[in-house]
Parts: structure tokens; sequence; C-alpha cells
């Protein structure tokens, strides 16, 4: 079995990507995971190159306290899918803008999962990156006042720094 990924002791948020080459991305999801204080442990593993690392990982995630996951992949992006069939965990789906069509077809592969296994897809791009970390960490809030004060903070600073008028 293909255990070649790393855990964090701790970590409620397990980020995973399709190819390294997603990491310019998928680091804004751990930049903001970091801003707002939440262990994570961030992996590469890809659901057709390394079938049997996604299969490992997802077997004692929930056990190990890991409560999100986040999955990021481009083209015919089927990563959160697998991963959402082999874990009972909540799954948020990043499209990658990867190779072609700008990430449409990433989009639609995550967005139109087929009825009985659900993934929360979110933005293509970095958007959908942070804002799949932000997701989490509302999600992570309803169980844990701290989380929940932080990401308060983290929203009312994103307000005060809208600026008023347009120069
Ligand atoms: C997907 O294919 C990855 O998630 C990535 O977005 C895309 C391209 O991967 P590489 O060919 O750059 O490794 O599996």
């Amino acid at each position: 079995m293909d255990q070649n990924y790393t855990t964090v002791e701790g970590a409620v948020v397990g980020v995973l990507m399709g190819s390294a080459s997603d990491w310019p991305t998928m680091s804004k999801t751990s930049e903001t995971l970091d801003k707002l204080g939440i262990a994570h442990e961030c992996n590469v593993i890809s659901a057709h190159r390394n079938p049997e690392r996604v299969t490992a990982y997802c077997r004692d995630t929930e056990q190990r306290g890991v409560k999100v996951l986040i999955c990021a992949a481009g083209g015919a992006a089927h990563l959160a899918g697998v991963v959402a069939a082999l874990t009972p965990l909540p799954v948020l789906a990043c499209p990658m803008k990867a190779w072609s069509l700008e990430g449409l077809d990433s989009l639609l592969s995550m967005a139109q999962m087929p009825k009985g296994i659900p993934v929360a897809t979110f933005a293509i791009g970095s958007a959908g990156a942070i804002n799949a970390a932000l997701f989490a960490v509302s999600m992570l809030a309803l169980n844990d006042d701290a989380v929940k004060a932080r990401y308060a903070k983290f929203r009312e600073d994103q307000s005060a720094e809208v600026q008023q008028l347009p120069r």
C-alpha cells in the first residue's frame, strides 16, 4: 500500500491536490488556514496516478481527528469525488485552471457529481482556494468558540479594509 503522504498531529483540515502543479494556487488555502490558526496537513495525492495512496490516506483520516477535507484537481477532476466516496468527512472541491478550458472542465467535473456522494464545489482558481479554507473555518467554528472568534475578527478586519472611495 502506498503510504507516501504526510500527516500532522492535531490537523483538523486535510488539503489534498492532484499535482504539485496545483500548489501555487493551493498554497493560498494553506496560508488562509494558517492566518486563522487552523492546524492542517497538505499532500499531493492523485486519484489516477496514486489511487492506492488515496485509499490509504482516507482509511484513518476521520479517526485521526481531521474534520474537513479540501481537494484540488484540474482537468477531468475526480479527486474530490473519489475522496468523498472513501470517507464520510465533508469534502470541499477546488477546481484548478490546469492546462485547458480555463478550468471550466475542472469546475464541471466537481460540480456535476451524480447524486449520493456530494462534494461542495468552489470557484475556479485562487478565489475558490481561499474560500474553501474560509468555509472550512466556518464549519469548524460551529463547535469551537476560539475559532469562531478568530473568524469573526477576520471578517471584521476584511470589512474595515474596504476603502470608501474608488481611488
Ligand atoms: C490534475 O491534473 C492535477 O490536479 C493538475 O491540476 C492537472 C495537471 O497535472 P500535472 O500534469 O501538472 O501534474 O491531476
